[in-house]
């Protein structure tokens, strides 16, 4: 059997793979021994393979397959294949990152079996229990032995919640580590022209989340909304599969006819389509950091923000998700359009990942 690994990274679904690519390479750098764990959440390519392709993450040790289900099965399916995993590895530290349900599975087995926890992105907080990933967010804080914070407010919190500051470290924010290093890459892709856009002259949008597409009328309103900004411009909606089975499931096929539906794309081809648009509309947490550092107007179409320095100090908008609140919400910043407005709040500096590499090797 291989020494055991000073790092285990556990990675499931497209959000973890921007984060594990940056603390993957400063380990990488610092010559740090590693493996990793896919649980295989996300198992389509589009969702997986061409993120590990693209950020340069090592082909995974251990591949679990455990994907879809409802939110027990997919929780217990991971943790039943991850316990003999972890208890053969048996790393220094069990690396889990954001707040998917790979991410508390992975915590919740590696706790009972006493190994030690970093949470990557740790002490966010929406303050909506009906999301799935606050639950996730609040119980692997609770599991972890040390909680790597992105800012000072996430500090706070987990204060709040009880948790010693000795297992608190704030280490900044490591998506923006990877669209740092991205970014020109992307810029030189020919993706707005192959699409047919012009830069500043349409926009994007992505819906995935559970409050938002499985529950049909919400969807239709937003489907309907986006319909009113295609009146104007351009509007590119790369698929999420979930989204995409809840649009068939409610019949709702006619509401995509007005816009530019495509497959969901790869990191970098979503940076560019980020970066050259007017506006963008989601409900995704990765996309509001995005937005805010790249200086694009951002739209978030959720009730609660965890990124809060993002509406503070950054380009986002909380938009109430109805089809009069996102027309009016699109209106006006498409009214504004003007000078870009690039912000990087503290410690959003792009050397999150070798802090947190600083960290777990003290
Ligand atoms: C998950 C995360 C969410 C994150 C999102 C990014 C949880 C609780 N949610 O949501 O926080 O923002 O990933 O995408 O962990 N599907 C496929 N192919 C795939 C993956 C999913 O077809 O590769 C479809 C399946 O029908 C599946 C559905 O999408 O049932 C939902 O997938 P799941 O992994 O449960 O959650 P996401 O909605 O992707």
């Amino acid at each position: 059997m291989p020494n055991a690994p000073q790092l285990l990274h556990v990675v499931g679904a497209r959000p973890n793979f921007m984060k594990a690519a940056a603390v993957m390479a400063a380990g990488r750098a610092a010559g740090v021994s590693q493996r990793l764990v896919h649980t295989g959440q996300h198992y389509d390519d589009v969702m997986s393979e061409v993120f590990l392709g693209a950020l340069d993450i090592p082909e995974p040790d251990v591949r679990l397959g455990v994907g879809s289900g409802t939110h027990a099965e997919q929780t217990a399916r991971i943790m039943t294949a991850i316990e003999p995993v972890l208890a053969a590895e048996r790393p220094e530290w069990v690396v889990v990152y954001g707040d998917v349900n790979s991410t508390i599975a992975a915590a919740l087995v590696a706790a009972k079996l006493q190994m030690r926890i970093a949470h990557v992105e740790a002490g966010l907080r929406s303050f909506d229990r009906a999301m799935p990933e606050e639950i996730n967010r609040m119980v692997t804080d609770q599991l972890s032995d040390l909680c790597l914070t992105p800012s000072a407010y996430a500090d706070e919190q987990l204060v709040r919640e009880g948790i010693a500051a000795a297992r608190i470290r704030c280490v900044g924010n490591v998506m923006v580590d990877t669209l740092l290093r991205c970014v020109e890459r992307a810029r030189t892709l020919p993706v707005l022209h192959q699409l047919g856009l012009a830069r500043g002259e349409y926009a994007v949008a992505t819906l995935h989340r559970a409050g938002n597409v499985d529950v049909s009328d919400t969807l239709a309103a937003l489907l309907a909304a986006l319909g009113d900004i295609a009146g104007r411009l351009p509007v590119v909606l790369p698929l999420h599969p979930r989204t995409r089975a809840r649009v068939r499931e409610f019949g709702l096929e006619s509401a995509l006819a007005p816009l530019r539906v495509i497959e969901p794309v790869g990191y970098f081809e979503m940076i560019a389509l980020v970066d050259g648009a007017a506006v963008v509309v989601t409900d995704s947490g990765g996309l509001q950091q995005e937005t805010t550092v790249l200086g694009v107007p951002c739209l978030s179409v959720r009730r609660s923000v965890e990124w809060i320095e993002t509406v503070t100090d950054g380009t986002n908008r909380l938009v109430d998700p109805t089809r009069a609140a996102v027309t009016e919400a699109a209106a006006t910043a498409l009214g504004e359009r003007g000078a870009r407005r690039p912000h990087r709040p503290a410690l959003w500096d792009g050397h999150a990942s070798e802090r947190i590499i600083a960290a777990l090797t003290d």
